[in-house]
């Protein structure tokens, strides 16, 4: 019972078909997209969390991640260009696995695009504050509006982070109204950020700052830090992990691309092997420099990142210059070794940049939930399109509400690890319906097949399951009790409101033409 409703896949397709796209893009514009989806809070401020968990083995943790993340996007490639329609994992589920199992993806999509727009807008305070209101402008926030309370892990006085509840709020009520995002603003924003980065590589790298006895010793927790803790180079992996979500946006442009079956795997694999090895140098340029070894607790175990003893340390004069505890790790690395002024520009760099990453990701967000109350599965109510503005201002203005709630008083690295799990569970269901597809529909059109399917799809849900099992346990406890409380809506509400369980299987699919706006997607780039 829980495994019938697949939705069919010819259904699917026929929906599709109406509005196929011309292939432009190559390789090198596939790769510019996904570095600039890929970019953002993970690597300017998630830094100082992967180095109190691995110290200067971050460098590991990101090679880890990124590995994950290249067989996980080869799956996604594959799907997205045998099933090229809106609503992603939750989608290829639908037609694959079934309505339940379709459910779950949803669910747990919905929670990491919020919770991953929380972290951005966290992350994006950081330099607000930092380089923004202190350095430009003398102004320090009093602590109690700079971060949420000691008690979920904020900073010592912190009461509500107010620069991230502003952020979230501002950039939801853009989406409220509308607000698009030019492939050509795309364009900026992505050289804005690797400018930063690479100025940061290049004068950390070859400061003569840089202390190669920093780097030792190399895993001061280990590889493995112990299961639940988060600890050691895996578990600075699992929250790393971050700085490469986004990359699914790039798989979902396989129908538009000229040669997809060759230039999809370069732009995925070469924009992910790109940042991966951009991570590392940043990794390097920062430990190398200012150091990067974690604050020891009792037992020479690191404090938890994100917790309340970790930041009573960091209050402590001699820590307040430790990149560990640094809001804004890679600003405070150059402010450090004698480039003040181009560490405000990374500042500013941030500043600009972040805002974007987070109005993907709420964008993201409603069109999940848009896509599963289209089903029946979520009240209609809720995705209702605003007559002016024709975006769905309701579903927006309750996520972004609760996103700017979860970002006023939890800190970073807490919230990018729950939404990693939210991520993980659906790239690893990705993996498997591609594997289904491949057994029940193996003679269906696929622009982009992966190569040795039956090694990269095991490898990718392994891959899934092993940075799942190395989060910290309460972010990792987090996934199944926003499961327990989607099972209990499902059966409580959709099952039986369900279009497909009461044999509507026609996709209408005009609404949601209609309210597409040009954030970089596929319909933007289309037309350039
Ligand atoms: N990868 C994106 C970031 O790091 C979500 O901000």
């Amino acid at each position: 019972m829980l495994f019938d409703r697949v939705k069919p896949l010819s259904a699917i397709l026929a929906a599709a078909e109406k509005k196929s796209l011309k292939r432009t893009l190559g390789w090198f514009q596939l790769m510019l997209f996904g570095i600039g989806a890929v970019i953002g809070t993970g690597i300017f401020v998630l830094t100082a969390a992967g180095a109190q968990k691995a110290g200067p083995g971050l460098m590991l943790a990101f090679a880890i991640a990124g590995l994950v993340c290249i067989v996980a996007a080869l799956c996604y490639a594959e799907i997205a260009s045998m099933i090229p329609v809106a609503g992603s994992a939750y989608t290829y589920s639908y037609a694959s696995m079934g309505e339940f199992l379709a459910w779950t993806v949803g669910w747990a999509l919905i929670m990491e695009y919020a919770i991953a727009g929380a972290a951005v807008s966290v992350g994006w305070s950081g330099y607000f504050s930092g380089t923004i209101l202190n350095e430009f402008f003398g102004v320090q926030l009093p602590p109690w509006l700079a971060a949420g309370p000691l008690a979920l892990g904020g900073a010592p006085g912190g009461l509500i982070n107010l620069p991230a509840m502003v952020i979230a709020l501002l950039v939801t009520w853009l989406l409220v109204i509308g607000t698009s995002e030019s492939a050509k603003f795309n364009a900026m924003l992505v050289t804005i950020k690797l400018v930063a980065l690479t100025a940061f590589v290049g004068l950390t790298l070859t400061s003569d700052q840089f202390d190669a006895a920093n780097f030792n010793p190399f895993l001061p927790a280990g590889v493995f830090g112990g299961w639940g803790t988060g600890l050691g180079a895996v578990g600075a992996a699992a929250t790393i992990f971050f700085a490469y979500v986004g990359f699914d946006a790039v798989s979902t442009a396989a129908e538009e691309t000229k040669d997809p079956q060759r230039n999809v795997p370069i732009g995925l694999i070469g924009s992910l092997l790109f940042c991966t090895v951009f991570y590392i140098l940043v990794a390097a340029g920062a430990v190398g420099t200012i150091g990067g070894q974690p604050i020891m607790g009792p037992g020479g175990v690191p404090f938890p990142a994100g917790s309340e003893e970790l930041a009573r340390q960091c209050a402590m004069p001699e820590y307040q210059d430790a990149l560990v505890c640094s809001n804004e790790a890679l600003a405070h690395v150059l402010r450090q070794i004698g480039f003040s002024a181009v560490g405000n520009a990374l500042g500013i760099a941030a500043f600009l940049a972040l805002p974007s990453v987070i109005l993907v990701l709420i964008y993201g967000q409603t069109r999940i939930f848009f896509v599963m109350a289209r089903d029946g599965l979520l009240p209609e109510k809720l995705s209702t399109v605003h007559t002016k503005y024709r975006t769905p201002h309701i579903v927006t203005m309750i996520t972004g509400g609760a996103i700017a709630l979860a970002a006023a008083f939890f800190p970073v690295g807490k919230l990018a690890d729950i939404s990693n799990a939210g991520t993980l569970y659906a790239f690893m269901m990705v993996a498997i319906a591609v594997l289904v597809l491949r057994k029940r529909e193996p003679d269906r059109k696929r622009a982009f097949s992966v190569p040795l399917v039956w090694v990269v799809a095991p490898l990718t849900i392994a891959g899934c399951v092993f940075l799942f099992l190395n989060l910290p346990i309460d972010a990792m406890l987090f996934l199944p009790e926003w499961g327990l409380l989607g099972i209990v809506i499902y059966f409580a509400y959709s099952r039986s409101r369900s279009n497909l369980g009461r044999g509507i299987i026609e996709v209408p699919e005009p609404d949601l033409a209609d309210l597409e706006p040009d954030i970089p997607g596929i319909a933007d780039r289309g037309r350039d």
